[in-house]
């Protein structure tokens, strides 16, 4: 998968921000993170508001980060394990990687979040006006406030005063 690939269908002149170790690539959407902070609150050693670069990944393992990242629920944050590193791949395929798949399920659940987004969790499509589809995964965060600069989805404005 290239870097184009990745880039949000809905967003083609989104910059994406990259960070590196030998084993990993994170790649970060900063428009589409939603600041619900599952990732901080796991790694604040890596994730820190407070720093610049606010990631970094020499604080904690190569594992402890996928796990992290696979608890993002907007897609903000995806991982790409470097060739010819050993991983186990049970490990290194969650809903974070940039190579997961999103598999069909029976239910798509909409979950309201006080004052903030709605979390959409199970295989769903979102598509524009026109039916051109914008998004496809398992767990989308959509902006219900109307102040996101990224609509539909949650870009974190719900939060800032
Ligand atoms: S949306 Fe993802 S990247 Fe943004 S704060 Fe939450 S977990 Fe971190
Ligand atoms: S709900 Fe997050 S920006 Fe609107």
């Amino acid at each position: 998968m290239t870097k184009e690939d990745l880039t949000d269908i809905s967003r083609p002149e989104e910059k994406i921000k990259e960070y590196h170790t030998d084993e990993l690539t994170v790649y970060w959407y900063p428009k589409q993170c939603s600041h619900a902070g599952k990732c901080w609150g796991d790694l604040p050693e890596v994730f820190d508001l407070d720093k610049k670069p606010w990631i970094d990944l020499n604080k904690a393992s190569t594992e402890a980060i996928i796990k992290a990242i696979d608890k993002c629920p907007s897609d903000a944050l995806k991982y790409k394990v470097k060739e010819g590193v050993q991983i186990d791949p049970a490990i290194a395929t969650g809903p974070g990687s940039v190579d997961y798949k999103v598999a069909p399920t029976e239910f798509v659940t909409i979950k309201m979040v006080k004052n903030g987004p709605l979390l959409v969790k199970g295989a769903a499509k979102i598509m524009d006006p026109d039916g051109k589809l914008i998004k496809e995964s398992n767990h989308i965060v959509l902006c219900a406030c109307g102040k996101s600069d990224n609509k539909p989805f949650c870009d974190g404005s719900h939060a800032r005063k």
